[in-house]
C-alpha cells in the first residue's frame, strides 16, 4: 500500500467516532502540556483543570474543528497545496491565542497516540511513519503563522 493508501484507510476505520478519538487525542495532550489547558477561555471561563476543559461543550466544538481539519488533509492528500493557505492563517490564529509552536510537536505525538489507541495493531510502523509526514506537512504550512 502507499502512503496515501495507508492514510485513507486508517482514517476511514477511525472517522466514525471522531469526536471520541478527539477525546483521547486532548486527554494525552494534557497530560503531556497540562498549561495547554489555559488557552482555552470561553465566554471569560478559565479552566485549570484538563477535565473541566474536556467537558465543556465549546471545547467539544473545537475538538470537532481539529477532526474536520484532519479530515480535510486526509481528504486533500493529492492537492494538499491548496490547503496552505487557510493552514497559514489557522497557524496564526493559533499564535494570536497563545500557542507556542512547539507545542505542536506534542499535538502531533498525541494524534499518533490516539491512533494507535483505536486502530490497535492495524497501526503499523509504516502507518504511523504515513501519519507522521502527513502531520508534519499540516504544521508546516500552520508554522507560516507564526513568521508571516
Ligand atoms: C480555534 C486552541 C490545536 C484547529 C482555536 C481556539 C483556541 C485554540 C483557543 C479559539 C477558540 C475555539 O475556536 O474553540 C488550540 C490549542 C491547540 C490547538 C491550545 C493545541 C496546542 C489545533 C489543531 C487544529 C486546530 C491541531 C487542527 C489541525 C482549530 C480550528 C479553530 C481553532 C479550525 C477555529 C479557527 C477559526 O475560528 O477560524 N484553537 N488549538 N487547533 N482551532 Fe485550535
Amino acid at each position: 500500500e502507499t502512503q496515501k493508501e495507508l492514510i485513507r484507510d486508517s482514517w476511514q476505520a477511525v472517522s466514525q467516532d471522531q469526536l471520541h478519538h478527539g477525546m483521547v487525542l486532548f486527554t494525552r495532550l494534557f497530560e503531556l502540556e497540562p498549561d495547554l489547558v489555559l488557552l482555552f477561555q470561553y465566554n471569560s471561563t478559565h479552566f485549570t483543570e484538563a477535565q473541566e476543559c474536556l467537558s465543556s461543550t465549546e471545547f467539544m466544538e473545537h475538538i470537532r474543528k481539529v477532526m474536520t481539519v484532519i479530515d480535510t488533509a486526509v481528504s486533500s492528500l493529492d492537492s494538499l497545496q491548496s490547503l496552505t493557505e487557510y493552514l497559514t492563517n489557522l497557524g496564526r490564529k493559533h499564535r494570536a491565542v497563545g500557542v507556542k509552536l512547539e507545542s505542536f510537536s506534542t499535538v502531533g505525538e498525541s494524534l499518533l497516540f490516539a491512533l494507535e489507541t483505536g486502530l490497535g495493531d492495524a497501526f503499523t510502523p509504516d502507518t504511523r511513519e504515513a501519519w507522521s509526514q502527513l502531520y508534519s506537512s499540516v504544521v508546516r504550512s500552520m508554522s507560516r503563522g507564526w513568521f508571516k
